[in-house]
Parts: C-alpha cells; sequence; structure tokens
C-alpha cells in the first residue's frame, strides 16, 4: 500500500456512500487527512467518528450542485487542514431507469447537475487551493457504463462519458500547477447505487460472467486504485480514464475458448 509521508488532505465527495466511505478508509490508513463531503449529514457524522479513529477527519454537509458556494468549501477545507491535495469526485446519482422516451427534463437536470456539471465546478474550485498546496492529483468517477451502452441508464452514462472528457480538458489546463485529473470507470461494486439489482434474476451471475476475475468488485478494490492515483505513483497517468471492472470492458465476457 501507499503512504504519505508528510500529512497531505484528500477532499472526498460521496464521502459518506459505499465507494466514498470505502476511499476514505484506504487513504485515511495511508495517512492523509480526510474531508468527507456528502449531502447527508446523518451518515457524514457517523462516518466522519469511523475515519476520525484512523486520520484526522472532517466532515462537510454540501450539495456539489451548490456550484457557487465551492470555493468556499475549499477554503474551508484549507484552512482546516493546511493544504488540499487530492479531490475524489464520487459524489453521484444513477436516479433514471428506463428507455429514451421516459426522459424527462427534470431527470436530465437531476443527474447532469450532480453527476457532470457539480463534479466540474468542484474540479474548477479544486484547483488554486492545490496550487497553493504544491500540486495535487483529481480523481473522479466515470463508469464501466461509459463505454457499455444498455440503453436504459441514459442520462447517467453521458455525465459518465462526460466525466472522461472532463479528465482530458482539465489536465490540459491545470498541468501548469502541478495537478494532475483522471478518473477511474468501476465495474459494478455493491453499493446504495447499485443494490436494486441484486434481487433481480440473474443479475449477479451475468455480473461474474463479464468480470474477467473470480469475484465481485469491491469498495476496497476501488479504494486501492484510488490511492495509487491521488499518490506520485502514478505520475506518468494524467487526462485518463481507468477502468477498474475486471477486464469487463476489454473483453465483453469471459471468453469461451481461452486456448491458442
Ligand atoms: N457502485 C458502482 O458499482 C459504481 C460503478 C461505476 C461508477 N460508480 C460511481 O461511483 C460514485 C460512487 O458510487 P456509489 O456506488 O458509492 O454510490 P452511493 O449511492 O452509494 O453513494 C453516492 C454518494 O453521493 C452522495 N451525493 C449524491 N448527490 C449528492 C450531491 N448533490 N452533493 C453531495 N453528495 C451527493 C450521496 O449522498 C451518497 O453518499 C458515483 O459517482 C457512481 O456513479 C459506482
Amino acid at each position: 500500500m501507499n503512504s504519505c509521508a508528510k500529512k497531505k488532505t484528500a477532499v472526498i465527495t460521496g464521502g459518506t456512500g459505499g465507494l466514498g466511505l470505502a476511499v476514505a478508509r484506504t487513504m485515511a490508513q495511508a495517512g492523509y487527512q480526510i474531508a468527507l463531503v456528502d449531502m447527508n449529514p446523518a451518515a457524514g457524522e457517523k462516518a466522519a467518528a469511523e475515519i476520525g479513529a484512523l486520520a484526522p477527519c472532517a466532515f462537510w454537509a454540501f450539495d456539489v450542485t451548490k456550484y457557487d458556494d465551492a470555493p468556499k468549501l475549499f477554503e474551508e477545507v484549507y484552512g482546516r487542514f493546511g493544504s488540499v491535495d487530492a479531490l475524489v469526485n464520487l459524489a453521484g446519482v444513477s436516479t433514471h431507469r428506463g428507455t429514451t422516451e421516459t426522459i424527462g427534463v427534470k431527470d436530465w437536470e437531476k443527474i447532469v447537475n450532480i453527476n457532470l456539471t457539480g463534479l466540474f465546478f468542484m474540479c474548477k474550485a479544486a484547483a488554486p487551493f492545490m496550487e497553493r498546496s504544491g500540486g495535487g492529483s483529481i480523481v473522479n468517477a466515470a463508469s464501466i457504463r461509459a463505454y457499455l451502452a444498455t440503453g436504459d441508464r441514459t442520462i447517467y452514462a453521458i455525465t459518465k462519458k462526460g466525466v472522461t472528457c472532463i479528465n482530458a480538458e482539465l489536465a490540459a489546463d491545470f498541468w501548469r500547477y502541478n495537478i494532475r485529473v483522471n478518473s477511474i470507470s468501476p465495474g459494478y461494486v455493491l453499493t446504495e447505487m447499485t443494490k436494486v439489482h441484486i434481487d433481480e434474476p440473474g443479475w449477479l451471475e451475468n455480473q461474474l460472467n463479464i468480470f474477467l476475475i473470480d469475484k465481485m468488485i469491491l469498495p476496497e478494490d476501488i479504494g486501492e486504485v484510488v490511492l495509487f492515483l491521488a499518490s506520485d505513483e502514478s505520475v506518468a497517468i494524467n487526462g485518463c480514464d481507468i477502468p477498474c471492472d475486471g477486464g469487463a470492458v476489454a473483453c465483453r465476457g469471459k471468453p469461451a475458448f481461452s486456448g491458442v
């Protein structure tokens, strides 16, 4: 596991959710100070108590669609911890499921505002504080859905593809401040967001069949990838999306024949 020698600070949005909390645990264990950012105050206080047992940690009840308030949030984090070294943008929703004819403007705006616009303005607001900290690393949440179209999570998929574009654009801009911008594209990891599928007939079998690994991907597996991308060990990676899907996109399922 990587560890940071000097105390560094990671801001994690969606920090009380399934992946967010796992990432917070991994980064706290590696020596980061943790700023948890999420909309859910009750879960936030509970998460801050858990992570606080591992490393300095504080919770900010914050809605990432309050774009104009984002600079103030980072000012507070910087004031509290003395640096902003990593931003992990995991706040996200997948609240519409259905064919295109069922998509309304409100469905579109909700998902785009959180997954894409909110994420973008969090990156923008973090940059001056990362620059002040000597540079940093931004890790955004894209998704396997940016690559595998199913026609029933269309808005979500569009936002996740958009995130991969945000990486490249901001990397091309922020390199001057020594800030790298990448994303992760997890396959299905069991969290609040995905557990709605677990009772669907055949869903779990289907998941296990599309991964080229013999298990479901766990939140802590994602934590290790985020830790690596946040750290200087990944200095060669910038403007990229890293699939964390057990090979699902690369191979579209377990090959029937793997001989010569
Ligand atoms: N779980 C998976 O299999 C999976 C796969 C691919 C991508 N992802 C992405 O990873 C990220 C985390 O997913 P998860 O499974 O932990 O989801 P989750 O639903 O468990 O957690 C998401 C968190 O985001 C927070 N949030 C939602 N809207 C917010 C807002 N406006 N402001 C601040 N916080 C807000 C929620 O309160 C929640 O704590 C998401 O962006 C998701 O799209 C997840």
